[in-house]
């Protein structure tokens, strides 16, 4: 199941979103029906959607106020409880590669900044350069938002307008281990060094064989307060349904933060649900009783 950020997705953006999320799902279909496990199908559905302009993850990524491209992500494989992410991370074209190799190659859980990036050139994870990471449409948005008087996300987020286009993964493989993974640019013109909910394990990522699997996309700040990915995954294990868990962590957000967002989830069952209280959110899925995705904006 995948998500490919929850907005207010203009009609002209809507089509490249639904491509972009069937073809991220077709490569980690195809990962899991060769046998490959939850790590690896969500690692490369993550890789395609990184890969695609049309998202705030990897290449497409929003522009930070003084003009680079600070990239957040993490992966969790619920088997095991292992974790990676990476957080600010600069020149790095797939941030999820990193979070996935500081998973297996690292004892810790998270890297940011330089500190990543050194690790990345240590375990063979492709750098690059700022021009490879930076899209014209995102280049037009920063000039537009530095040339205007300063609005807060908090402001923008209340209207529901902010793009967030954040992408998440959440799979099962035939073991019945699941994983989850979630990348991000963070928000346009945002501070340097800010990091938002995406390489937060419990925020935008939360994967466990016992309970299931969790990824989210909105405005991290508010996703942050109330440790969404853990709040459905808890809500989840109470109700054993998804969409009933998912609706009560929106609430949950809404209620207490004014945050917006969106949830995909799937129960250690195989139960899988969505939900989000913006007016969009980029989402699909496949199942094994499926010939084809479902893919919706
Ligand atoms: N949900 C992505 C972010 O706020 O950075």
């Amino acid at each position: 199941m995948v998500h490919g950020g929850a907005w207010d997705i203009p009609d002209d953006m809507v089509k490249q979103h639904k491509k972009g999320v069937q073809d991220a799902i077709t490569a980690g279909w195809t990962m899991l029906s060769r046998g490959g496990t939850s790590v690896d199908a969500v690692t490369e559905t993550i890789r395609i959607l990184e890969n695609d302009d049309t998202f705030d993850a990897g290449r497409g990524s929003f522009v930070n106020m003084v003009g680079d491209i600070e990239l957040d992500a993490s992966i969790m494989d619920g088997g095991t409880l292992t974790a990676g992410a990476v957080a600010a991370v600069q020149n790095i074209k797939n941030p999820i590669l990193l979070a996935r190799a500081i998973m297996e190659k690292s004892e810790h859980v998270m890297l940011t900044g330089i500190g990543a990036t050194r690790f990345a050139r240590e375990h063979g994870v492709k750098t690059c350069g700022h021009d490879d990471l930076i899209t014209d449409r995102e280049l037009a948005r920063w000039r537009e938002y530095q040339s205007r008087k300063k609005v807060s996300a908090k402001e923008i987020f209340r209207k529901k307008k902010m793009p967030s286009d954040t992408v998440g993964a959440i799979a099962m493989d035939k073991f019945g281990n699941v994983a989850s993974g979630t990348s991000a640019g963070g928000t346009p013109n945002k501070h340097p060094g800010r990091v938002g909910d995406s390489p937060i394990i419990g925020c935008g990522t939360y994967a466990d064989n016992e309970g299931g699997a969790v990824a989210t996309t909105g405005w991290g700040e508010a996703l942050m307060k109330v440790v969404m990915a853990k709040t459905v995954y808890d809500l989840m294990e109470k109700h054993g349904d998804p969409d009933k868990a998912i609706q009560e962590a929106l609430s949950i957000l809404e209620k207490k933060t004014g945050g917006y967002g969106g949830v995909v989830a799937l129960t250690s069952e195989g139960k899988i649900g969505f939900g989000y209280n913006t007016p969009r959110m980029a989402r699909g899925y496949m199942t094994s009783e499926m010939k084809n995705p479902i893919v919706d904006v």
